[in-house]
């Protein structure tokens, strides 16, 4: 009952957002423009409004405003995708243009936001040199590093952070905080989009919000890779709602438009083993026995072999195997625990690490789904 109010209220939103992106798009730049799927993006964040041939030196952007739309600030290249001179190769997954930061470099844009909400932007992100790269967002006061130096898949990433509007207009900034030897390395940024999130609540049934990850960030058009959900996000600013990525790496968030998933509409995908966890703190109550139950699965994307799923609640755990054949199969396993306190922290992560059976280059792994903890009654 509760869920079918927040999905009429979602479609509800979407549906007047999509009347008002209508005029925007010939009205006022703050506006959000729309894509034919209903994806928002920034104004010009697929990069594909050309500069002024006056504002471009080869690839390198001169002026604050060279780039339509944003505002830059120093080393920043416009740049088409594909094969480039030397030897590089620029994945750019959306339309034909994309962004690189060089040492030091940042692009920002305000835009216009409803404060206290929660947003996820989505982005293609990706390095170019072979270096220790960060990409900083940062919507003040929050801010954020996304570590680039894990190539998650060969043709490219996509990024989502999450982040909660203090106020009616805020700016959106991608810094390079970096400083290499070539000034030109540095991060490509592609096809900045945003979605409004409404947390889910626990219920009755279930102490897990958001249990099925059915709300979550954006996916890009022609992505078909899942979007990667950065490392050290907090539950309450998370661009999944509820749910804590811990430790190193990224957690991918898949659909089941391009992914086999075991329920509903989305799942995650545990893509880099024990160095990326996930994780939700529970309201409980000490002493009392609780039964955490989820599935397990592969996403059918050729991720092929023995994996395991260790899953931990209070001082209780369990470590479930799953044999994928990469066909998109899946299990439920259970794991009884007792709180200790008030507070109860669930956390999700896998044993190995997997890449796919054509593609070593690109990571993989078990895929989580239906989480659900309910008090067992005596
Ligand atoms: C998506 O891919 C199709 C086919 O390759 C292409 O025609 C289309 O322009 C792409 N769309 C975007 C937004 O990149
Ligand atoms: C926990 O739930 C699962 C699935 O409903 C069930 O099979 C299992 O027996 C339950 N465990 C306990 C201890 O109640």
């Amino acid at each position: 009952m509760f869920f079918s109010l927040k999905k009429n209220e979602a479609f509800f939103v979407e549906t007047l957002l999509f009347i008002i992106a209508h005029f925007c798009i010939f009205s006022s730049f703050l506006c959000l423009t729309l894509d034919s799927t209903l994806i928002w993006y920034l104004p010009n964040g697929d990069f594909e409004e050309l500069p002024k041939p006056t504002n471009l030196k080869k690839t390198v952007l001169v002026g604050k405003h060279a780039l339509p739309k944003w505002e830059i600030n120093g080393f920043v290249e416009f740049i088409a995708g594909g094969p480039q001179p030397g030897g590089m190769f620029f994945p750019v997954s959306h339309g034909v243009h994309a962004i690189r930061l060089g040492n030091e470099a940042s692009i920002s844009q305000a835009i216009t936001v409803k404060p206290g909400a929660l947003y996820a932007l989505t982005f293609g992100a990706s390095r170019t040199c072979a270096q220790d790269e960060v990409l900083r967002v940062s919507v003040p006061p929050q801010s954020g590093d996304l570590p680039l130096q894990t190539l998650y898949d060969i043709n490219g990433d996509t990024y989502a952070w999450g982040f909660r509007a203090k106020t009616n207009i805020v700016t959106v900034t991608f810094h390079n905080p970096g400083v290499q030897e070539d000034p030109a390395c540095g991060p490509l940024i592609d096809a900045v989009a945003i979605k409004e999130l409404y947390p889910p609540m626990p219920t009755r049934d279930n102490l897990v919000k958001n249990p099925g990850f059915e709300e979550g960030p954006h996916r890009l058009v022609n992505t078909t890779n899942g979007v990667l959900l950065p490392p050290r996000q907090e539950d309450l600013t998370s661009p999944l709602p509820g749910w804590i990525i811990e430790s190193l790496k990224a957690v991918k968030f898949i659909d089941a438009k391009h992914f086999n998933v075991p329920y509903g509409h989305a799942a995650v995908e545990l893509v880099a083993g024990r160095e990326s966890a996930i994780a939700q703190i529970l309201r409980t109550v000490p002493n009392k026995e609780y039964n955490l139950t989820f599935t397990i699965g592969d996403a059918k994307n050729g991720c092929h072999g023995s994996m395991r799923v260790e899953a931990f609640a209070g001082k209780d755990t369990v470590a479930v195997p799953f044999e994928s054949k990469g066909k998109g199969g899946f299990k439920s396993a259970s794991l009884k625990f007792k709180a200790i306190a008030a507070r109860t922290r669930i956390t999700f992560f896998s044993t190995f690490y997997h890449t796919k059976i054509n593609d070593f280059g690109s990571l993989c792994g078990p895929v989580l789904d239906e989480v659900r903890v309910l008090s067992i009654r005596f």
